[in-house]
């Protein structure tokens, strides 16, 4: 019989294997990969519950309440807030930090939610445009000076110009026509109705003035 020829059982000699040989190293063959795929999965789970690694299950401050959420850690905020929260006033546009139609205000400061992360925001403010009406259903003044002047075509940048403008009112209450259309020049819109827009944004910001008698 040929070197490493399969023998019959019981006839194993130093240089033959036996059937029996053979079934053994393939049983400690599969023993051994079945072992090292247990090693990497438990490897896996404990790299996934590391200090320092993410939790996904975080509660940001929505509107004013606070909101459980399972967020991945590349989980942009605009993602979160429409599929996640269901606030699907917020537009989501270009999604690169160009239209603006993504807008909410983080701590009174408007941001493209489309460009900031979600996990990087769990202690901020979050306010989004379904946050803007009184709990009576009284609309927010840029609201209702929309309303107004019947500004916007399709609107489906308003969303977002009107959180843009709600958040640069808080630093400048009184803007010219000029100053206004300066301070939300990072918002676009397609259907470039700019100067109905900043007719119902003025008419907004008037309106902001009475309700705080500024
Ligand atoms: S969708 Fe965020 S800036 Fe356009
Ligand atoms: S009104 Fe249509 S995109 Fe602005």
């Amino acid at each position: 019989m040929a070197e490493n020829e399969i023998a019959d059982p019981g006839t194993s000699t130093s240089n033959q294997l036996s059937r029996r040989d053979v079934i053994k190293s393939v049983i400690a063959a599969g023993a051994v990969s079945s072992t090292s795929y247990l090693f990497r999965v438990s490897k896996v789970w404990a790299q996934a519950s590391a200090p320092g690694s993410v939790d996904r299950l975080i509660t940001l401050n929505v509107n004013g309440q606070q909101r459980r959420v399972d967020v991945m850690k590349q989980e942009t905020l605009v993602m979160t807030l429409r599929y996640k929260l269901g606030l699907t006033g917020t537009k989501l546009g270009c999604d690169r930090a160009e239209c603006g139609a993504c807008t909410v205000l983080l701590d009174d400061v408007p941001h493209y939610s489309c460009s900031v992360l979600t996990h990087a925001v769990r202690k901020q403010k979050i306010l989004t445009i379904e946050g803007l009406a009184n709990e009576d259903g009284t609309l927010h003044p840029i609201q209702q000076g929309i309303i107004d002047e019947q500004g916007f075509q399709c609107a489906f940048c308003m969303s977002g110009f009107v959180m843009a403008t709600v958040g640069f009112l808080k630093t400048n209450p009184d803007p010219s026509r000029s100053e206004l259309a300066h301070g939300i020049s990072g918002n676009l819109c397609r259907c470039q109705d700019y100067d109905k827009i900043l007719t119902a944004l003025i008419r907004g910001a008037e309106n902001m003035r009475k309700v705080n008698h500024v």
